[in-house]
């Protein structure tokens, strides 16, 4: 069975590719996403990818793509050290996922080394800049396709 992935981005990550690339990279979110894209065919799994500023519009969207997706790819960039509203979303919707983020978060600031939503995912990877995204999906895919 083809497997259904979820992919959320948080806030600001709709300007990756002039933002801080010292820290994020050079590439765009529409490329990052035609990446992981090439990823999931390679291993006939699907992604269905959303971006949104708003913290209610991505509790929303979890909400209403939960039924149809298998587990979900995460980077909930700001809202990872702060949204308790996010977190129970994504543990309401019952779905595996993986935390990734594209800087080191461990080195940099001290605020950025909590995650209110670590401890509920499979694994975290940060720090690989796209390459955490395409080792989450990958290790993802791995989970869901082993339970299947
Ligand atoms: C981020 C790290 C977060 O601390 C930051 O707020 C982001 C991006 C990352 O991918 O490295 O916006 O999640």
């Amino acid at each position: 069975m083809t497997v259904r992935i979820g992919v959320l981005n948080g806030p600001n990550l709709n300007l990756l590719g002039t933002r801080e690339p010292e820290h994020y990279g050079t590439l765009t979110l529409a490329e990052i996403e035609r990446r992981i894209g090439q990823v999931a065919d390679e291993a006939s799994a699907e992604i269905e990818c959303f971006q949104s500023n708003d913290e209610g519009t991505l509790v929303d969207w979890v909400q209403a793509r939960a039924p149809s997706i298998d587990g979900w790819l995460v980077n909930a960039a700001a809202l990872t050290h702060t949204s308790v509203a996010l977190r129970d979303a994504i543990q309401a919707s019952g779905r595996p996922f993986v935390e990734v983020h594209l800087s080191n978060v461990y080195a940099r600031e001290p605020f950025r080394h909590t995650s209110l939503l670590a401890d509920l995912a499979i694994g975290v990877i940060a720090g690989f800049r796209v390459d955490s995204y395409v080792f989450g999906l990958r290790a993802l895919i791995g989970h869901l396709q082993a339970a299947e």
